[in-house]
């Protein structure tokens, strides 16, 4: 396990909207660099980089065309090995985004493999034999290329999936997991991971980390088995390489040698009944939003703890199961939050096992906006505008014209942004400031330490847990509330709003959290 793994707390760039130094509307590696210090002030210490590499960008760089090339908007390979640099001398960790599962159409192995003569690439991606027959229960496309087959999709129709085999075969064109040809898939995965290790990258978050093999058991046994074998490379070579799945299931990613695995949005995993108790593709919001850290949503934290505390149990010992305020795929949670109740949110987000992830703007509460789609982005662009940095011209993120900028910075006459919640003590990036210091300072709020569930109703406020030797308590609606939790002898060392603990109760009043050591 990184040991460094165990204090740090992540921000999620997405490099196209976060600062751009050249003006030309997109934000770039130098960008990133620039803002070190500021993400260094706000008490992260690790950073998580969405798909920087060449790529047409029909699904936001989650298209891969070269895995060893910075896209040329963002940089250079050099800018970006200058940005481990700058970051390390902070200590900053950096991941970057590996998508293992498929490439873009244009990546040169799949123009190779799509040749109707056989070549070393021909079994790099999944080929039936031929040009009619279909890819049964999976998505994939004919009629375009010189081969006489069909092949499958991982995602969209610009990502075909890799071939790292089926672990039952049922036609003759799907090869065993342990074909020489699947074999040299996932060899050739492992040279992308050390070419970017060898030049001081920190570990990858992983995209669809649990599509690999085909015709997978329940269990996941055959995709299971290709990332353990990753692991072992790691362990062997880069002990303090750093590996998170997007998987949403940590009692397989876990086990099968992932360090962390993340709670996803949109899942039966609990999570969304914290902030987003509502569908994402619905708007307005078909049913009632009875999320957790709304005031007036009357929420239950047992939607959350009934599926978070088997897991928790069952892989501690494993790895992290982490949390996130938001990702590039998720609406914002300032959506159907307001700053107020953001703060209750994040305080229990960071102050929860696991490591916390900050997806870039949430710290200021960045607004969703309602935008046609952009890179295959569909509703998750409306999560992916320029972040707000001042009251100036683009908000502060470029100097290039409005409509040459990657996505509209939000139009809002009162639009958040970093430069006017600094000057402010109660500001939401304050808050986040002092909260992540708070994580910083006790070890016990930190990723490792035990977790307990003191109080939690069904009906009735406020949520008491215990983290180490810590006891926190929390009420996110808008009465004041108490809970027969006995903290004598402990001593206030942070809150937002007000409680007490005395008399064998915790009383908190309306919007409140209270940590007790
Ligand atoms: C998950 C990524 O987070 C998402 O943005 C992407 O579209 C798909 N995987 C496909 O790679």
């Amino acid at each position: 396990m990184p040991t460094w793994l165990k204090d740090a707390v992540f921000y999620e760039i997405y490099p196209q909207s976060f600062y751009d130094t050249n003006g030309d509307g997109i934000g770039d590696c130098n960008g990133i660099i620039e803002k070190l210090d500021y993400i260094q002030d706000l008490g992260c210490n690790a950073l998580w980089i969405n798909p920087c590499f060449d790529s047409p960008f029909k699904d936001a760089g989650y298209d891969v065309r070269d895995y060893k090339k910075v896209a040329p908007r963002y940089g250079t390979n050099q800018d970006l090995c200058r940005l481990f640099e700058e970051a390390h001398r902070k200590g900053i960790h950096v991941l970057l985004d590996l998508v293992p599962g498929h490439t873009s159409e244009e990546h040169a192995w799949f123009l190779e493999s799509q040749k109707a003569e056989h070549n070393a690439y021909s079994n790099r991606y999944i080929w039936t034999s031929h040009c009619f027959q279909p890819v049964k229960g999976y998505p994939y496309i004919g009629g375009e290329c010189e081969r006489n087959g069909t092949y499958m999709l991982n995602f969209f129709k610009c990502q075909p999936a890799l071939n790292y085999g089926f672990l039952t075969c049922e036609e003759d064109w799907q090869l065993p997991t342990d074909h020489p040809d699947c074999l040299a898939t996932r060899e050739a995965m492992k040279d992308v991971m050390r070419f970017w290790l060898d030049r001081g990258c920190d570990g990858f978050r992983v995209d669809m980390a649990v599509s690999l093999v085909k015709n997978d058991d329940e269990n996941k046994s055959g995709t299971c088995a290709i990332w353990r074998n990753v692991r072992e490379m790691l362990d062997r070579e880069y002990p303090q390489a750093a590996l998170i799945s997007e998987w949403g299931d940590p009692q397989k990613a876990l086990k099968a040698g992932f360090h962390m695995d993340f709670y996803l949005n949109g899942g039966d995993d609990g999570y969304t009944s914290l902030m987003r108790d509502y569908s994402p593709v619905e708007y307005p919001p078909q049913k009632e939003d009875r999320s957790f850290f709304r005031k007036n949503g009357g929420g239950d934290i047992n939607r959350f703890l009934e599926k978070y505390v088997p897991n928790y149990t069952s892989t501690k010992q494993d790895g992290y199961y982490c949390l996130i305020t938001c990702n590039h795929d998720t609406v914002r949670p300032r959506y159907n939050l307001d700053e107020r109740e953001l703060k209750i949110a994040y305080a229990f987000l960071f102050t929860m096992p696991g490591v916390p992830f900050l997806y870039y703007g949430d710290e200021i509460g960045m607004r969703y906006l309602r935008l046609s789609t952009k890179e295959g982005g569909y509703y998750r662009t409306g999560s992916r505008t320029p972040m707000q940095w001042t009251s100036g011209k683009n908000a502060g993120f470029s100097t290039s014209a409005a409509d040459a900028l990657y996505l509209p910075v939000d139009p809002a006459a009162d639009a958040p942004n970093v430069a006017s919640q600094e000057t402010d003590a109660n500001s939401l990036l304050n808050t986040v400031k002092a909260l992540l210091s708070l994580r910083h300072a006790q070890e016990d709020l930190q990723a490792d330490a035990e977790f307990e569930v003191i109080y939690a109703e069904h009906d009735a406020l406020p949520f008491v847990y215990r983290r180490g030797k810590i006891l926190i308590a929390l009420n996110p609606s808008t009465e004041t509330v108490s809970a027969p939790v006995d903290a004598a002898g402990r001593n206030e060392i942070f809150a937002i709003g007000r409680g007490k603990a005395a008399n064998g109760k915790i009383t908190l009043e309306p919007q409140s959290f209270l940590v007790l050591k």
